[in-house]
């Protein structure tokens, strides 16, 4: 396992372009091998977790062709899915375990996905329940974690309210749904982001969405389609919080994801102070994508609890880590869901500031991370435990600490952003 270095200082300024939203990728590549005939997909996220759920569909018998520029996938329609010679590795994502569970339900075969050490730990109930309700048969590891054996076929419609917030289990429901016996509906408390919604749409389902549901035809005939996966915006916060606290910085994001269902770390952001702006906002296969410029800016902190959580949860710890450069501090209630991520998100970023100094308060459900009145962060060796995404929010804080920070495993970043250190790199002025 590497350190990396961060030495404090400079200001960041330039043009960024993002690679593909993973959520998306994930989406697109699911459904173009659930069609029928070759689709193409451009900008398909770099992100290890993204070329995982390729690896997955290639063991399930779906031809694939990955160049730079494009990913090109031989659908082999809703049938089409080979049995798997060995079980799947989803290795540390959620999002290819848990969605491609959906598709595995409706399956005639057997088959296992199982992951990482990581992955392996984390509930798989919430997804496990509702297929297991469709009509599939689940098996797993002491109470439903990976390895997950999955027979599925002959499933029933059903109408879920999902206990958790979840996009991921949405999706595994409204996959599964594709090859119910009705129309499969899906209630949520918080409207999770809406990725399988739309991409199902592009595909050519019939999938309908209300206020509080979600409703899928079953057994449509999904056409393959040539789609770009827009800029992705929860990689695209790490660098516009980089520009937020390095002084004279400004920052431009090009083509940059704006679903409304994933932009509300943008308004958050806004209503503490941030200076961002978009523009050239325009519809693409029916995401909403645009350029972000960034100024650095006094922020003021606030609290985020309540529905907020699901809205920004993979922003949450970026902006946890925002919170000792803020003037009131950042809280953070209701967040529980942190301690069952990639790592327990909560104890590991409240470990890592208080390694830099910050001063943090643990809660079972979140943390506050007091403001600039606490004193400056300093650097330190921290570890950010294997997870991408506190690996990239300590390198942003390390930006402006006192002193140089180590931090173990960074390359963890490469699960969602390879290419984030070179990124920032590039743009840093010192
Ligand atoms: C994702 C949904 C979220 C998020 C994850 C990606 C998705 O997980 O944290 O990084 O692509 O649907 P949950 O659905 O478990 O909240």
């Amino acid at each position: 396992m590497s350190k990396k270095t961060i030495s404090p200082g400079g200001h960041v300024t330039g043009v960024v372009e993002l690679p593909g939203d993973k959520s998306i990728s994930h989406r697109y590549a699911i459904l173009a091998a659930l069609a029928e005939g070759p689709s193409e997909i451009f900008n398909y996220a770099t992100a290890a977790d993204c070329q995982t759920t390729l690896e997955c569909l290639r063991r399930l018998g779906v031809q694939l062709d990955a160049t730079r520029e494009r990913v090109r996938i031989t659908g082999t329609g809703l049938d089409g899915l080979k049995t798997p010679k060995r079980p799947l590795d989803a290795e540390n994502s959620g999002s290819t375990m848990r969605m491609l569970a959906g598709v595995l339900a409706g399956q005639k075969f057997t088959s296992t996905i199982t992951g990482d050490g990581s992955l392996r730990k984390r509930p798989m109930r919430r997804v496990a329940e509702p297929l297991r309700l469709m009509g599939a048969e689940i098996r797993g590891r002491d109470g439903d974690l990976a390895p997950l054996e999955i027979r599925g076929g002959n499933l029933h419609a059903v109408d879920y309210t999902l206990p958790v917030p979840s996009a991921q289990v949405k999706s595994a429901i409204l996959f599964a749904g594709l090859y119910a016996d009705g129309v499969t509906a899906v209630r949520e408390s918080v409207r999770t982001r809406d990725h399988t919604e739309l991409a199902l749409r592009e595909f050519g389902a019939t999938i309908e969405s209300a206020k509080d549901s979600i409703r899928i035809h079953p057994r449509p005939k999904l056409t393959a389609r040539q789609l770009t996966v827009p800029g992705d915006l929860s990689g695209a916060v790490f660098l516009a919080c980089a520009a937020l606290i390095l002084p004279d910085s400004s920052l431009m994001l090009h083509n940059v994801g704006l679903n409304p269902t994933r932009a509300k770390v943008l308004d958050f952001l806004i209503s503490i102070g941030a200076q961002i702006n978009l523009a050239s906002v325009q519809l693409r296969d029916g995401e909403l994508v645009g350029d972000l410029s960034v100024r650095y800016s006094r922020l003021s902190g606030e609290s985020i609890a309540g529905a907020q959580v699901a809205e920004m949860i993979d922003e949450l710890p970026m902006l946890a880590a925002l919170g000792s450069y803020t003037e009131k501090g950042i809280e953070i209630h209701d967040a529980s869901e942190l301690r069952v991520k990639e790592s327990d998100r909560i104890a590991t970023l409240a470990a890592g500031l208080h390694r830099m100094g910050a001063d943090v308060e643990e809660f079972p459900d979140g943390l506050r991370v007091a403001g600039r009145s606490a004193g400056k962060l300093r650097g330190a060796k921290v570890d950010p435990q294997g997870d991408h995404r506190i690996a990239m929010a300590f390198a942003v804080a390390a930006l402006r600490a006192e002193g140089e920070t180590r931090i173990r495993g960074a390359e963890a970043a490469v699960i969602s952003y390879p290419g984030f250190s070179d990124a920032l790199e590039r743009v840093a002025q010192r």
